[in-house]
């Protein structure tokens, strides 16, 4: 299959094609078709009740624009580029890493300094991929992937679309802290729209600018509390460390269960226990595992929030697509939220039994700081309150230097009034570690659709067929009268209307040959078709045809709904269909 080949099926059938196509269409937005965001939707149910009613996490919905303050905090603002270069001579715009691993054997080049990448494209004589023009000499510059908005009228309150729907859980951090009773861990969930200005989207629904993450920020205090690894123990990872991509030549995977994995100290546990729950995900949305894998990132590669960071990818026509990022953020976004903003983003830890604990204190003479300082005198005040929790050895010498807005002053510590005191203490305020499942919806839309995609051959014929997993397939059953004649057609819309009450997804199609028929639902993906035909009318029982195998069995039509219920569900498969029903 060539990816043009999917992309032409995905247009016709009705999954995604390029948005306002009428106007000329804009790179790096689609619009999903009526298949399409079925598939999307049955994909994001599923991540739905893994990631959250599975793993007892809760949802919520923020707004897709944010004022500026929250992306100065996040470092959004500041470090959320990529890397361009411009061409001199036709002015297109390129990702200067992505030019250099389509030309040379490098990989990963995001984690390669600005000067070396300018080096490279000089090396390696990189030209603009539009118009062939030398690309040696050009500057290499940041460039901030943020969409920028103005909120209300005029230009005095700038706002963003958010670059990561985990902004939208991090600031609501203290209401939802409040709601889950300041008791960690507890993990928030969200689905929805994010936005990337990227220097050129590609590879369809790979890289697009507007897009729907599902992220999961699980908040936990990294002092006391470890994953239930049971749960996920033993399902097997494919693994590609740092190390193993530094220094061996060719790939070479590490294949470990995921409690190997935590034990040999390879996957931090948190991380590693959502690479499980990851992978059992991936599997049951229809991604084939033989062409899946967990990739650790590069020092260089990582994002400005990330301890550490391993990408579930996807092999596309040769290639490796990021799928998903499961990062361990530390307390990064909460320090910073909780720095930067007026509001506590600590939980309070009540400890079993009050303790006595010694206490560092200051209580500043402000009849020496007022004069000393003026107006500054209240900001050396709170200075040495900090310093004074963090520093005790701090006020040891005759004088304490503390520094306020880049300048340092010195006290002398009898004016500071230092003082260590035992106190009783009922708990601590302790700020959260934050584990990241992240994952992108379109790309696990696309990857399902690029391996599901088949071709065969059926009766001497060759057949394309999307081999969706029947849990997403958008279009369930296909419903088809031998002809719409005799009663039949009656009967075969009376059913879709049955199977549609009954919840399945159902179409009706009585035109063309039934051959002709059965292959159009082949192509879309449909996993089972019934048709109706004369016995139909005296005995009551269709046929039920299965997309894959396209075997055929008969079965009565009030057997129908709960028949295909289990096929559905995975409780039976089509060749157990000659047997009973199981026990219920
Ligand atoms: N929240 C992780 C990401 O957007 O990549």
């Amino acid at each position: 299959m060539s990816r043009s080949d999917l992309v032409e099926l995905a247009k016709r059938r009705g999954y995604f094609f390029q948005s306002a196509g009428a106007y000329g269409g804009v790179s790096g937005f689609y619009t999903y078709g009526p298949q399409g965001a079925t598939l999307k939707a049955n994909v994001e149910d599923a991540w739905r009740e893994r990631f959250g009613v599975q793993e007892g996490h809760r949802e919520i919905d923020a707004p897709t624009v944010m004022p500026e303050p929250v992306f100065e905090a996040s470092g959004h603002l500041d470090t959320f580029d990529d890397m361009l270069v411009e061409c001199p001579e036709c002015g297109a715009s390129h990702r200067a890493d992505h030019l250099i691993e389509d030309e040379t054997d490098i990989e990963e080049a995001e984690s390669i300094a600005i000067p070396d990448v300018e080096d490279l494209i000089a090396d390696h004589d990189l030209q603009c991929p539009d118009c062939g023009a030398e690309l040696a000499g050009e500057p290499v510059e940041e460039f901030n992937l943020m969409f920028e908005t103005s909120i209300g009228p005029g230009s005095s309150s700038p706002g963003y679309l958010r670059p990561e729907t985990a902004q939208g859980i991090f600031v609501e951090f203290p209401q939802l802290a409040e709601y889950a009773r300041n008791q960690l861990p507890f993990g928030i969930t969200q689905i929805g729209k994010a936005y990337r200005n990227e220097i050129s989207p590609r590879n369809s629904l790979v890289r697009t600018r507007e897009f729907t993450q599902a992220e999961l920020e699980h908040f936990v205090d990294p002092t006391e509390d470890v994953p239930d690894i049971d749960r996920v123990a033993d399902v097997e990872l494919t693994l590609y460390p740092a190390d193993k991509q530094e220094e061996v030549e060719g790939v070479e995977y590490v294949t470990k269960t995921v409690r190997e994995a935590v034990e040999d100290g390879l996957v931090h546990e948190w991380v590693a226990y959502y690479l499980g729950v990851g992978k059992q995900w991936y599997e049951s949305i229809g991604v084939d595992m033989d062409r899946f894998r967990f990739r650790q990132h590069l020092s260089g590669e990582l994002a400005h929030y990330a301890a550490d960071c391993w990408d579930a990818e996807g092999e596309i026509d040769g290639d490796w697509y990021e799928l998903a990022g499961f990062a361990y953020r530390s307390d990064y976004d909460l320090s910073k939220h909780d720095e930067y903003s007026d509001d506590d983003f600590t939980v309070f830890k009540q400890y079993d039994e009050p303790k006595v604990v010694e206490r560092a204190t200051v209580d500043p003479d402000m009849s020496y700081l007022g004069p000393e300082f003026g107006g500054a005198a209240g900001e050396v005040a709170d200075a040495l309150e900090t310093l004074a929790e963090r520093d005790r050895a701090a006020f040891e010498g005759d004088t304490v230097t503390v520094e306020v807005d880049g300048e340092e002053h010195e006290i002398p510590t009898e004016k500071t009034g230092f003082a260590v005191e035992e106190v009783k203490e009922t708990g601590e305020h302790v700020m959260p570690h934050v584990v990241e499942p992240s994952i992108g919806i379109d790309r696990a839309v696309y990857a399902v659709l690029v391996h599901a995609y088949e071709i065969d051959e059926v009766e001497g014929d060759e057949r394309t067929r999307l081999a969706l997993e029947p849990e997403v397939a958008p279009t369930f059953v296909g419903v088809f009268p031998l002809m719409d004649k005799d009663g039949m057609g009656e009967l075969a819309r009376e059913l879709t209307d049955d199977l549609r009450a009954a919840g399945f997804d159902a179409t009706y199609d009585d035109s063309g040959n039934i051959g002709r028929r059965y292959r159009r639902q082949d192509e879309v993906g449909t996993p089972f078709c019934v048709t109706v035909d004369y016995d139909s009318l005296e005995d009551h029982t269709v046929t039920l045809r299965e997309r894959d195998s396209t075997e055929q069995v008969r079965v009565p039509v009030a057997a129908l709904p709960d028949l295909l219920e289990d096929l559905r569900e995975g409780e039976r498969t089509f060749a157990d269909l000659d047997a009973p029903a199981p026990e219920q």
